[in-house]
């Protein structure tokens, strides 16, 4: 007799042919069915994000290494993400760091000229850009695996928080610049500190809950890691060195 095509892939379902095998009617839902949990799609795209998170620090670290933090003088949340393109834009860019302590007491005694601007413009554009597009990169996904009803229970809240961490990251990001854009002719070493170890708080977070997820993923039980007492010790002490490395540094 000549199979259908309906027939075939009903053969072909391994699903279709267990519910067979075992007396079941394959016409109810199934449990395949349901809201779809994705450990491991969201574990994964955490991790892109952790990567991300990593070369922000980079950037950042070559942001401060090289002396840029202080050359863009606005906060430009959206339009800030395309840099000046003509010539006049950049004048104009030029004269507002011209106002700045830092250039009127180190760099224009230095001479620094437009094209020398144009360079650490470069690395404090790019430390933002990167910025903006982590933000774009966590908060569409985590959208769309809401909207899919996606997001394994007890997860939801915590991906909201890393949202809620990367936003004020932007803010802290900002909050620093302004210190240093008037009396001072660099940014407040708190504040640097406060952004270098959120930074690496949300890398962190965003690593753990991944693995959590992946756990999850693997044995279809939740069981998020908690810090033991040596994992505490260790933790504070990065963190006491990181706070007064940075705090204290010229
Ligand atoms: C996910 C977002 C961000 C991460 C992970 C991040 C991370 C970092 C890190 C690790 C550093 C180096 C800190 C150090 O050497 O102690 C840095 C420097 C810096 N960041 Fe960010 N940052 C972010 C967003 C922003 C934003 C949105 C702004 C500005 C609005 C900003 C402004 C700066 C500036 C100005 C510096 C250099 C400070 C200096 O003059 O020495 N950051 N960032």
């Amino acid at each position: 007799m000549m199979q259908t095509r309906a027939s075939r892939s009903w053969q072909s379902d391994p699903a279709a042919r267990y519910a067979r095998r075992n007396g079941l009617d394959p016409s109810l839902p199934r449990a395949t069915d349901r809201p779809a949990r994705r450990p491991l799609a969201i574990s994964n795209w955490l991790m892109a994000v952790a990567a991300m998170v990593f070369l922000m620090v980079v950037v950042g670290g070559i942001t401060r290494l090289t002396e840029s933090g202080l050359s863009i003088t606005e906060w430009k949340p959206v339009t800030g993400a395309i840099p000046p393109l003509t010539q006049s834009e950049w004048q104009h860019a030029f004269e507002l760091y011209q106002r700045t302590p830092e250039y009127l007491e180190i760099n224009c005694p230095a001479g620094m000229t437009l094209a020398q601007f144009k360079f650490i413009f470069f690395w404090e554009w790019l430390h933002r850009l990167i910025g903006r597009l982590i933000g774009v990169v966590f908060a569409v996904p985590l959208v769309w695996f809401a909207a899919k009803r996606a997001i394994p229970q007890g997860y939801g809240w915590k991906l909201v928080g890393l949202l809620v961490l990367g936003g004020l990251q932007g803010v802290l990001g900002w909050y620093m610049v302004m210190s240093g854009l008037v009396d001072r002719t660099d940014v407040s070493h708190f504040r640097l500190s406060a952004h270098l170890l959120l930074a690496l708080t949300i890398m962190a977070a965003c690593v753990w809950v991944a693995l959590d997820l992946r756990q999850l993923a693997k044995t279809g039980a939740s069981r998020p890691a908690r810090l033991n007492g040596s994992s505490v010790i260790v933790l504070a002490a990065l963190f006491i060195q990181l706070l007064f490395g940075r705090g204290s540094r010229a």
